[in-house]
């Protein structure tokens, strides 16, 4: 099988730049190459570099004038809220009530799962997004449709069954031993096929009683590899609701602490409202947190202390939460995270913005092995983006800038209008027709 060589200007993160945008962390090609081989990355570099020899047994893709990167990669987000986004006037619990759970119930559908799986999935790789941790519903067709559209598409992709039992309708109620069943069942079927992973996904821990959060750690401790995926500390009401269904806990992550979900392979969305200790507790545990901007900034939920969370050697990816969060591009996400910084007074800077779009993800995920940058052996997901896409870039990066300042500019500016191809295990996706 021939090679496939991008040509282009090239960026990889090999660790976090830090606080500082420390140069080190980070490779960049202005006019340079990656080469794809059997689905993995057979190497990178200066375009100049590649020989006569190599370059002749290659298929070559001509990106100069366009940014290659590691593909993008959202660390939380729910398929089956992709019908509403953008739901007027509330915050967390009562959005939950009013908006979430309704869409949610349609997805006992197996048609309407399926349908809105395959839309979801290709318009993330038309956002340059190639991998996702995602949150199916409680219905385990809604996690069939999820998994046969990634297995189709060949992404790599973490899903899980919703594990609700309490505080919710109950239509949308499992019950401890069927939730517990249902996630069996599902893992035995999906994870680990092709590039899929199962995450136990209790909702929260209002929606699950004692009994679920427990099964749901025996789940994710007896199963190599699997995932946990939940939410912790987004909203105010929502934590003085956990302190009192769990009055014998020292605090919100105690509760997931007690019922062991808490480790490697745990991802917790939001973890806006905490406290030095909890971080200590969440970075000695390797549990990641998802920062999802756009979502905090639509519901009110607050500002997510991203750079308090690094110093304490916390693991962070982005992450949309679509239906909370109001767009698929994690360019747009970026531009969101940014702007929550500001708040904080602590401004991310760019490079480690993109580091977060990228390498964090994987780091978060537990995939950097086989993700997140353009090491020789990783998976060849990646995107192309166009710093001319929109007008308005192209206007703005006119004459000469820096690394810097042209990537701040697309993450402040670009959108999914810059993504020029998504490449998935060494192949160009084509967007459906129609
Ligand atoms: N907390 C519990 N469920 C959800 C959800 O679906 N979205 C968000 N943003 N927070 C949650
Ligand atoms: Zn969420």
């Amino acid at each position: 099988m021939q090679d496939t060589i991008l040509r282009g200007e090239v960026l990889h993160f090999l660790h976090d730049p830090g606080p500082d945008d420390d140069a080190a962390a980070w490779q960049h090609w202005p006019d340079g190459y990656v080469a794809m081989r059997h689905g993995h990355i057979a190497g990178c570099g200066d375009w100049a570099a590649l020989s006569a020899h190599r370059l002749a047994a290659a298929n070559v893709h001509d990106h100069r004038g366009r940014l290659i990167l590691p593909g993008l990669i959202d660390c939380h987000l729910h398929y089956a809220q992709v019908g509403i986004i953008g739901a007027f006037g509330h915050q967390l619990l009562d959005w939950l009530q009013d908006y979430t759970f309704p869409a949610e119930a349609a997805f006992a559908d197996a048609e309407l799962a399926r349908r809105t799986a395959d839309f979801v999935l290709d318009r993330l790789l038309a956002h340059g997004t190639t991998t996702a941790a995602v949150f199916a519903t409680v219905h385990p067709v809604s996690v069939d449709a999820l998994m046969a559209a990634a297995l189709a598409r060949n992404m790599r992709l973490i899903g899980g069954k919703v594990l609700m039992d309490r505080h919710a309708p109950a239509a949308l109620c499992d019950g401890a031993e069927r939730g517990a069943a249902e996630s069996a069942a599902l893992i035995a079927r999906w994870h680990g096929k092709g590039r899929l992973a199962y995450a136990v996904t209790p909702r929260f821990a209002p929606t699950s009683t004692p009994r679920q959060l427990q099964l749901a750690g025996e789940l994710y401790a007896g199963t190599p590899g699997l995932y946990v995926q939940s939410h912790l500390a987004e909203n105010h009401s929502e934590c003085q609701w956990v302190a009192q269904l769990f009055p014998g806990h020292g605090d919100y992550l105690d509760v997931y602490r007690h019922y062991g979900l808490l480790g490697p392979r745990c991802i917790y969305g939001h973890g806006i409202h905490l406290h030095d200790a909890q971080r200590q507790l969440l970075a000695e545990s390797g549990t990641a947190i998802a920062f999802c901007p756009s979502s905090n900034l639509f519901l009110g939920s607050g500002f997510f202390d991203y750079r308090a969370a690094r110093q304490a050697g916390v693991a962070v990816g982005l992450a949309s939460d679509i239906g909370a969060g109001t767009s698929l591009s994690l360019i747009r996400t970026l531009a969101d995270g940014y702007k929550v910084s500001q708040c904080l007074q602590q401004p991310l800077p760019p490079l480690r913005g993109w580091y977060l779009a990228t390498l964090a993800g994987a780091q978060a995920l537990r995939l950097e092995h086989c993700l997140g940058n353009f090491a020789v052996g990783k998976e060849a997901d990646c995107v192309v983006l166009d710093m001319a896409a929109t007008p308005e870039l192209a206007f703005r990066l006119q004459g000469e800038h820096t690394l810097a300042q042209r990537l701040f500019a697309l993450a402040t500016l670009g959108d999914e209008r810059c993504v020029a191809a998504t490449y998935v295990a060494g192949r160009r996706w084509q967007a459906p027709a129609g």
